[in-house]
């Protein structure tokens, strides 16, 4: 699919469909709609009129053949109240009317941006909201969706002045969204398409094509480096864990600089292990990389965007299995910082893969942390699939992380880190143990699991448990992965 910015004046626009959004309020029909209605001889005011097309949020009008343009179709898609419209809204009604109109067998369609409205951001949103409304999880169909595919998109409604501005925009959100595809593509293969193994030689190609270093650590090294608690989750598994380390230095890197480590979770299938989950719904658990396949997407992005600060992603990956080898409940285990765990729960793997990643990047001279994970089914209960839970170490690191949120258009909720939590987790006979003495809090005695291996480095988490994984398909997205957090975190590394 081909994206370009249009200078042409709409009515000389010739397409399967021009399409453009309204917005609710007493007369939709103003601005630049007001100009397509005058020149299709008052139709659209008729239309209004007739409370047809009322501008509530994705509703959508389709005329056919209109008078006064070039364009065969004329699409209309609610956006919603004005005061309440915003990027996010933007993204969603140029997603939802490309879903639209390709369901339909339209191959080529020209999106009107509204008046006001032709700058970067907007071209950014729009083609953000394209491409990833055109990715789809038909990937092991035989048989495609009777090939209906989106052959060319133009972004209209920027004048020559305004082009230059829409151009950046235009190219930023291509990198975006086909990183966060990317990402969407890792986590929608089966466990038997993706082990670590493979998700590590996908990485490392990735990362040679984007010109990023990388190293892989293998079950050998992951073993000389004492990652006890990562061999711990492995040891059930035929399958080898990997470490995936991918570097991004910026041009002109300064010793002393902060660099920002980026850590996810990528348990290429969790069963559970030994404290084994229920046949109902385990097939999801494909998803439980969600958090490894954002950062790989987030550091796939900032290899084009070259950001201005260095960016350490460490991603852990293994399957939770519950093999002849399998850690068992009690088990004692010591992570490579030399804290020793006791595992009460072998289903709570996460967060003790996620504890040698963190050591490790600290290692690696990491100053700002962020990591994200499917961790807990306790953030389902709290959030539901509607935000993701934020938590936090440091009030101005995690302030940054939730305002690049609000900017970029993802829902994201702070969720309390009372030290009193802290000590649900502390070990009967070992130092900690891996879950809750059963009070509750199931995402905060995670976090704070975790953030025991930050330290004192600055350190967020995302619970993406909720959010990476969509059960029905949404007008502007695909049932299935969605690649929650990557924008968040593009952001936040580039206004760092
Ligand atoms: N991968 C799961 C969390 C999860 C749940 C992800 C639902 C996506 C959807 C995680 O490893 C897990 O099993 N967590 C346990 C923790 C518990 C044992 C303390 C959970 O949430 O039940
Ligand atoms: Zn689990
Ligand atoms: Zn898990």
């Amino acid at each position: 699919m081909q994206i370009t910015l249009e200078s042409k004046p709409f009515a000389q626009l010739e397409a399967d469909a021009l399409v453009t959004y309204i917005f609710e309020e007493s007369d939709p029909i103003q601005g630049r709609v007001s100009e397509i209605d005058a020149v299709t001889g008052g139709l659209l005011k008729k239309i209004a009129s007739s409370g047809e097309s009322t501008g509530k949020t994705l509703e959508f009008t389709l005329i056919h053949a209109p008078v006064g343009l070039k364009a065969t179709r004329l699409l209309l898609v609610g956006a919603g109240k004005r005061a309440q419209f915003s990027g996010a809204t933007l993204r969603k009604v140029a997603g939802a009317a490309l879903r639209y109109l390709k369901s339909r067998s339209i191959k080529n369609f020209a999106f009107l941006v509204r008046e006001d409205a032709a700058n970067a951001d907007t071209a950014q949103a729009v083609a953000e909201g394209f491409i990833t409304a055109n990715f789809e999880t038909d990937k092991y169909k035989t048989e495609k969706k009777n090939g209906k595919e989106i052959d060319a998109v133009r972004i209209a409604g920027f004048s020559d002045s305004e082009k230059s501005a829409g151009e950046k925009g235009l190219a930023t959100g291509k990198i975006i969204a086909e990183a966060q595809n990317f990402a969407r593509d890792l986590v929608n293969e089966p466990s038997n398409k993706l082990t670590p193994k493979i998700l590590a030689e996908r990485a490392e190609a990735m990362a040679k094509e984007a010109g990023l270093a990388v190293e892989i650590l293998d079950e050998k090294k992951i073993a000389d480096l004492k990652m006890g608690a990562i061999l711990s989750v492995s040891q059930g598994s035929v399958e080898p864990p990997r470490v995936i380390v991918i570097t991004y230095t910026p041009a002109n890197a300064k010793p002393g600089a902060p660099v920002i480590g980026l850590v996810g979770k990528a348990v290429t299938f969790d069963t559970g292990g030994i404290s084994i989950k229920p046949a109902d719904g385990m097939e999801k658990m494909k998803y439980d990389m969600a958090g490894g396949a954002t950062m790989l997407g987030v550091i796939r992005a900032l290899a084009a965007l070259k950001p201005n600060v260095k960016v350490i992603c460490v991603v852990p990956s293994t399957e939770n299995m519950p093999g002849g080898k399998a850690q068992k409940p009690g088990d004692i285990q010591t992570a490579m910082s030399g804290k020793t765990i006791e595992v009460l729960n072998t289903d709570a793997e996460g967060r003790l893969i996620l504890a040698d990643a963190i050591h490790y990047a600290k290692q690696l001279g990491v100053t700002h942390i962020v990591d994200a994970a499917t961790l807990t089914g306790a953030i389902v209960v709290a959030l539901a699939n509607i935000n993701v839970g934020v938590f936090g170490s440091d009030q101005a690191w995690t302030d940054k992380l939730l305002a690049s949120a609000k900017a970029s258009g993802e829902k994201m909720w702070p969720m309390p880190m009372d030290d009193e939590y802290r000590e649900f987790i502390k070990g009967s006979f070992a130092d900690m143990q891996n879950i809750g003495s059963g009070k509750g809090g199931g995402s905060i005695t995670g976090a704070w699991f975790i953030r025991e291996f930050a330290g004192d480095t600055p350190w967020i988490h995302l619970d993406i448990a909720g959010t990476a994984w969509n059960d029905d398909a949404k007008p502007w997205l695909a049932k299935g992965p969605t690649g929650v957090a990557l924008r968040t975190l593009v952001h936040l590394v580039q206004s760092f």
